[in-house]
C-alpha cells in the first residue's frame, strides 16, 4: 500500500497548474448518458475516482475514448443500466448515474452506497425526488430498483441541500415531461457547471446557482463539447499548504471567483492575495512571529465555505498564534483528521461537530493514517510544515481527489515521496 514521507520545514514557492474539478467531472461522466450522441469533456483530471466512474459507465455500455484534451464518452447504446455493488462501494458519486438512466432507458438498478468515514450520507433525497417524479423505486438485495416509462415534471423541496441530489434530479429533469421546479437546490459552482454542460446540451434549465432551479424536459439531448471548471479544493488545499509553510505559490488555470469565503478567510490568518481572471497569488504573512492568525469558521453549504476544505484549514490552524475554532455542519463525522494532528503534535479538543485548536510552536513529524480523502490532504499539509519526517499512510484516500499531488508538490519545493507498491496513480 503506497504511503507518502515528507520531509517538512520547507516553504512552498513557485507555480502550479490546478487541474479540471473532481466534483464537476464526475456528474458531467454521467451526463453523457442522456445523448445518443457523443459527449466531449475537456480539462479531465486524472483521478481514481474519475477512472472509477468511467470504469463504471463503459459497463453500462457507454464507449470512452481518451485523447491529449479530455475525454469522449459516446452512449448511443446503453446495454446494461447497472451500477454494480464492486464498483459503488468505491465510489458513493456513482449515485449520480441513477437520475440519467433512468431518464434515458427507463429503467435502472443501482447499488446503494454504504456509508462513508465522515457520515452516514443517506440517499433518501435522491429517491424522494425521483419518486415525486413518477419513478417506481424499490429497495432489494442492497439496490436501487427504479423504474420509470417516462418521468414527469414536479415541484420538488430538498429537506436538506444536497449537491450530488441536486445534480441527479438535475440530470433526470431534462427528459422528463413538462416542468420541474427543485428548491432548496444546491449552489455549488460544481452544480453550475453542470447546468450549463447540459444547457449546451439542449437542455433548458433556469437558475442554476440558485435554490430555485426550473428545468422544462426535451425530447432528447445531443452531445457537446464541453470543459470542466477548474478544481476551487485542489485550489483552496494548495493555497493553505502555502500559507501554512510562509510559501508564496501561483496557481495557474484557477478560478477565483468559486472560492470567495476561502480566500476571505486565508486573508483573515494574514496571508496576501492577488487574483486575475485565471491565476491566484498567495504570499504568506510575514509578521514577526512569522504565524498565521487563528481564526473561526463554520462550514456551510456554498457560498457558505466549504466543508471539503475544513480538515485543510485545520492544519493551519495547528501553528496558529492563538485558538482557532472550526465548526463542521454539513457532515456528522467529518473530524478523523484530529486524532492524527495531534500524533504531530497539535492541540485540539472535540466537543461534538465543534474542534478548538490552540496554536503550538511546531508539529513534529511522525507515522500518521490517513482516513478520507480530505482528511489525507489536511495530513500532507501538517507533514509540510513538521519539524522532520512524516510519513501517511493509506494514501489511496488522497489518489481518488488530487492529480499528482506529489509531482505538483516537489514542483513546488516540497520534499516528498511516494514509497511502497505502485507508482503514481496515472492516466
Ligand atoms: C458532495 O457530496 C461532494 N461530492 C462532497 O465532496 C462534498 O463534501 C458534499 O457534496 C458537500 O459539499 C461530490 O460532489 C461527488 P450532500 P454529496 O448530498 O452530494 C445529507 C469530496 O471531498 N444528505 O451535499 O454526497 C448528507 O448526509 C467530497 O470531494 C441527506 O441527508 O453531499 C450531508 O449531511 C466529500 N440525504 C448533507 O446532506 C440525501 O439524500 C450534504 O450532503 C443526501 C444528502
Amino acid at each position: 500500500m503506497d504511503k507518502l514521507k515528507i520531509k517538512g520545514g520547507q516553504p512552498l514557492t513557485g507555480e502550479v497548474r490546478i487541474s479540471g474539478a473532481k466534483n464537476a467531472a464526475l456528474p458531467e461522466l454521467c451526463a453523457a448518458l442522456l445523448s445518443a450522441t457523443p459527449l466531449v469533456l475537456h480539462n479531465r483530471p486524472q483521478l481514481n475516482d474519475v477512472r472509477t466512474m468511467e470504469t463504471l459507465l463503459s459497463q453500462m455500455g457507454v464507449k470512452i475514448t481518451h485523447h491529449d484534451v479530455g475525454v469522449t464518452l459516446d452512449a448511443a447504446t446503453i446495454d446494461w443500466p447497472l451500477a454494480p455493488y464492486e464498483l459503488v462501494k468505491t465510489m458513493r458519486a456513482s449515485i449520480l448515474a441513477l437520475g440519467p438512466l433512468l431518464a434515458r432507458c427507463g429503467e435502472a438498478r443501482v447499488s446503494m452506497p454504504g456509508g462513508c468515514a465522515i457520515g452516514l450520507r443517506p440517499v433518501d433525497q435522491h429517491i424522494k425526488g425521483l419518486q415525486a417524479m413518477g419513478a417506481v423505486i424499490d429497495l432489494e438485495h442492497g439496490y436501487i430498483a427504479a423504474r420509470a416509462v417516462k418521468l414527469k415534471g414536479t415541484h420538488f423541496s430538498f429537506d436538506v441541500v444536497s449537491v450530488t441530489g441536486t445534480e441527479n434530479l438535475l440530470m433526470a429533469a431534462t427528459l422528463a415531461d413538462g416542468v420541474t421546479v427543485l428548491d432548496n437546490a444546491a449552489c455549488e459552482p460544481e452544480v453550475v457547471d453542470l447546468a450549463r454542460c447540459l444547457t449546451a446540451m439542449g437542455a433548458k434549465i433556469r437558475g442554476a446557482g440558485t435554490s430555485r432551479i426550473e428545468i422544462e424536459g426535451v425530447t432528447a439531448l445531443h452531445g457537446v463539447e464541453h470543459r470542466i471548471i477548474p478544481d476551487r479544493i485542489e485550489s483552496g488545499t494548495f493555497l493553505a499548504a502555502a500559507a501554512a509553510t510562509r510559501g508564496e505559490i501561483v496557481l495557474r488555470d484557477a478560478d477565483a471567483t468559486i472560492l470567495d469565503s476561502v480566500l476571505d478567510l486565508l486573508r483573515c490568518t494574514g496571508a496576501h492575495i492577488e487574483t486575475t481572471k485565471d491565476t491566484i497569488t498567495l504570499r504568506g504573512g510575514n509578521d514577526a512571529a512569522g504565524k498565521s492568525k487563528a481564526f473561526d469558521l463554520v462550514t456551510a453549504p456554498y457560498p457558505g465555505f466549504p466543508t471539503d476544505m475544513q480538515a485543510q484549514m485545520m492544519a493551519l490552524a495547528t501553528c496558529a498564534d492563538g485558538t482557532s475554532t472550526l465548526i463542521e455542519t454539513i457532515f456528522e463525522s467529518r473530524m478523523m483528521h484530529v486524532q492524527e494532528l495531534k500524533r504531530l503534535g497539535a492541540d485540539i479538543d472535540v466537543d461534538g461537530n465543534t474542534a478548538r485548536v490552540r496554536g503550538v510552536s511546531k508539529l513534529s513529524g511522525a507515522t500518521v493514517m490517513a482516513t478520507d480523502l480530505r482528511a489525507s490532504a489536511c495530513l500532507v499539509i501538517a507533514g509540510l510544515m513538521a519539524e522532520g519526517e512524516t510519513t501517511i499512510d493509506r494514501i489511496y484516500h488522497l489518489d481518488r481527489g488530487y492529480e499528482k499531488i506529489e509531482e505538483k508538490l516537489s514542483g513546488l519545493g516540497a520534499s516528498i515521496q511516494r514509497v511502497g507498491g505502485s507508482a503514481a496513480a496515472k492516466g
